[in-house]
């Protein structure tokens, strides 16, 4: 069984892209994070990330039947694109939508996600925290439909 976390653009330059903002972490050190809580919960991670919005879809089409839930951070496509809600409206493991900053103290056009409305849970400016959180959600629901 495994769990997959899916990273739109620019996440690659996390830790030097606005640290100020996102912090010094790289992707690395949130795959790390990510790795751990999977590992602790017995489960493989599928760790990606894109800065095409396409590849995203693609992604999501992929993953889902396979996983037993989504983690995505799909970044500035939150804010734009109706063809990742329609991929995530698809999938029926539960997805968590992350981001690190607090996106409502931000510019306006920050404040709606075209996601949020079709996930199952929203974290928000609780740092790369967020996707431990969030997986540590994740892990949580699927013992509860095991249940
Ligand atoms: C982000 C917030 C988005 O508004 C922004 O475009 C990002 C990152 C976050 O994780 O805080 O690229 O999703």
């Amino acid at each position: 069984q495994r769990i997959a976390v899916l990273n739109g653009p620019n996440l690659n330059l996390l830790g030097e892209r606005q640290p100020e903002v996102y912090g010094h972490e790289t992707l690395d050190d949130v795959r790390a994070l990510c790795r751990r809580g999977a590992d602790a919960a017995g489960l493989e991670l599928d760790f990606r990330q894109s800065n095409h919005e396409g590849e995203l879809v693609d992604a999501i089409q992929e993953l889902r039947h396979s996983t037993v839930g989504l983690v995505v951070n799909a970044a500035a496509y939150t804010h734009t694109s109706v063809a990742i809600r329609d991929a995530l409206a698809v999938v029926t493991a539960p997805v968590i939508e992350v981001h690190i900053s607090n996106v409502h103290r931000r510019e306006a056009f920050r404040g709606h996600s075209y996601l949020s409305d079709v996930v199952d849970g929203v974290i928000v400016g609780c740092g790369t925290q967020g996707y431990e959180l969030a997986i540590a959600r994740l892990v949580r629901l699927a013992a509860d439909r095991a249940a």
